[in-house]
């Protein structure tokens, strides 16, 4: 009887470590996509026409994209792969260092962006440039929206 227990038990204690979902860090690492999409969308209406030129905004979004690049690696534990309302792809733990490379790739355009962007004129094609990250990146290692 006392081994039967000590088997459930062994069970239990295996099925926890599968399906452990850590959802706070999942929650934390969607909170800094979303401050970065945040503070790139006012500068996506520049982009479209739709607002006027603002060279504070630009640079205060490049800025949070510097913040934030080294931060999101960080954020990707083994125990983060599901759980709570994740958008992640499984693919991000197949292909880790092509996932990480992009966030340091990031952060380096957008630095090179914050020096090269100095008006409406040097605008559009970095900005591209640099949001092509975003995209790149979630193209593969994101859920596509259904
Ligand atoms: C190296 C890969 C990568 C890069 C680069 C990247 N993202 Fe993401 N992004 C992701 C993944 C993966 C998720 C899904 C996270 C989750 O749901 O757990 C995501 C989610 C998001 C979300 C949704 C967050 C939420 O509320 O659930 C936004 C907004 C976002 N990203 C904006 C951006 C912007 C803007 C950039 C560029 C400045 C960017 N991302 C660059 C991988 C990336």
């Amino acid at each position: 009887m006392r081994r039967i227990t000590s088997v459930v038990a062994t069970l239990a204690l295996g099925a926890t470590a599968v399906f452990a979902q850590n959802v706070p860090v999942i929650k934390e690492r969607q909170d800094h996509f979303k401050k970065m999409g945040d503070a790139a969308k006012p500068v996506g209406a520049m982009f479209k026409g739709e607002a006027d030129f603002d060279l504070t905004k630009v640079q205060a979004a490049l800025k949070v994209m510097q913040e934030k690049a080294p931060i999101l690696p960080t954020l990707f534990p083994d125990d983060t792969k599901t759980g709570g309302d994740t958008e992640a792809l499984p693919v991000i733990w197949q292909e880790k260092a092509d996932f990480e490379a992009r966030f340091k790739k990031l952060g380096e355009a957008a630095k090179a962006a914050e020096a090269s962007i100095t008006d409406e004129e040097t605008f559009p094609d970095t900005w591209k440039e640099v949001m092509g990250n975003c995209s790149g990146c979630h193209k593969k290692f994101r859920k596509p929206k259904s």
